[in-house]
């Protein structure tokens, strides 16, 4: 378990959040929303628009492995239409990471051209990673920073803690990105968040958990449910019922022939969260999710 993921939210953290943020943010040129594109509305921070404002913005749309091909082109399409470049990536082996500096350059190239008809040739753009925890920012901060130095010359915004890695010609991007919460006051983006593990498993009913996912998978993903755990008829069966079915077929019994349903929670969580039962996406483009004010 990442560091990030232990953090308590309370409103005292949050102000204070808010305001490092705040306080990054004018040091950049641009934010680089890192999002989870297995749940790209539950994964965002429900204040990073007001926080952001007109600063121009990426979306990353990470750990696109383990999402649903169709359904991360949508969203990517969804986010071009709003104006908001954004790029499928995957940290796990750096697919796509090549497209994130032209991404940014696209989006500020109005900026660009200011700068460079003002004779500000050779300006370095910076950039800041911002996301919720166990999204991925650090993996991504790993990865674009490799074989790059973090540049330590007496500028402001220029700490021991806030140092710049130049990870291409005349680019920057800030070495700790921001860490943001989630919405989690609305009860589906909690399921979704404990479904793909971003909340601790401790603080949640692994076997309610399970039930409910399975149930999520019936109705969404219905050939990749039967297929992964050869099932014939799943149609209007409960979470429950799916659970038992699993387990059994699965061989997980107990003393007196029972199904563990508990082991068989473990199991369909770690196999989802391991991608094992298919690429899956949980929130579709056009759905009713609480998608305002993106
Ligand atoms: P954070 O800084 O935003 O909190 O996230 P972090 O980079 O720590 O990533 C959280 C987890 O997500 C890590 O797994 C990381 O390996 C995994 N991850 C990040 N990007 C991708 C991706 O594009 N695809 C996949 N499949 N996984 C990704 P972990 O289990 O916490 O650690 P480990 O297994 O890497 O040791």
């Amino acid at each position: 378990m990442s560091e990030a993921q232990s953090i308590q939210w309370f409103p005292g953290h949050m102000t204070k959040t808010k305001r490092q943020i705040e306080k990054s943010l004018r040091l950049v040129d641009a934010a680089a929303e890192i999002i989870d594109a297995r749940i790209p509305v539950s994964s965002r921070n429900p204040i990073l628009n007001n926080l952001i404002q007109n600063k121009p913005r990426v979306i990353l749309m990470n750990k696109c492995d383990m999402a649903d091909p169709v359904q991360t082109a949508r969203w990517v399409e969804f986010y071009r239409s709003r104006g908001i470049p954004a790029l499928p990536i995957d940290c796990k082996t750096g697919k796509n990471l090549n497209g994130f500096i032209p991404l940014v350059r696209n989006v500020l190239s109005e900026q660009i051209a200011r700068w460079e008809s003002k004779g500000m040739v050779g300006r370095p753009i910076r950039v800041m990673v911002v996301g919720i925890p166990n999204v991925g920012k650090s993996s991504l901060i790993n990865r674009l920073s490799k074989n790059s130095k973090a540049n330590v010359e007496d500028r402001p915004g220029v700490t021991r803690s806030n140092q710049w890695f130049t990870i291409g010609k005349g680019f920057e991007l800030l070495d700790t990105p921001g860490v943001l919460w989630p919405k989690f006051d609305d009860k589906n983006v909690g399921e979704r968040l404990a479904f793909t593990g971003a909340v601790k498993d401790e603080v949640v009913d692994t076997e309610g958990l399970a039930a409910r996912l399975l149930e999520v998978l019936r109705d969404r993903y219905p050939a990749a449910l039967r297929q992964r755990y050869k099932l014939e008829e799943i149609e209007g069966l409960k979470g429950y019922e799916l659970l038992e079915m699993i387990g059994k077929k699965r061989g997980m019994l107990i003393s007196g022939g029972e199904i563990d349903t508990e082991r068989a929670s473990i199991m369909v969580l770690d196999e989802f969260r391991g991608a094992k039962i298919g690429r899956i996406t949980l929130e579709q483009v056009g759905e009713s999710n609480g998608l305002a004010g993106l």
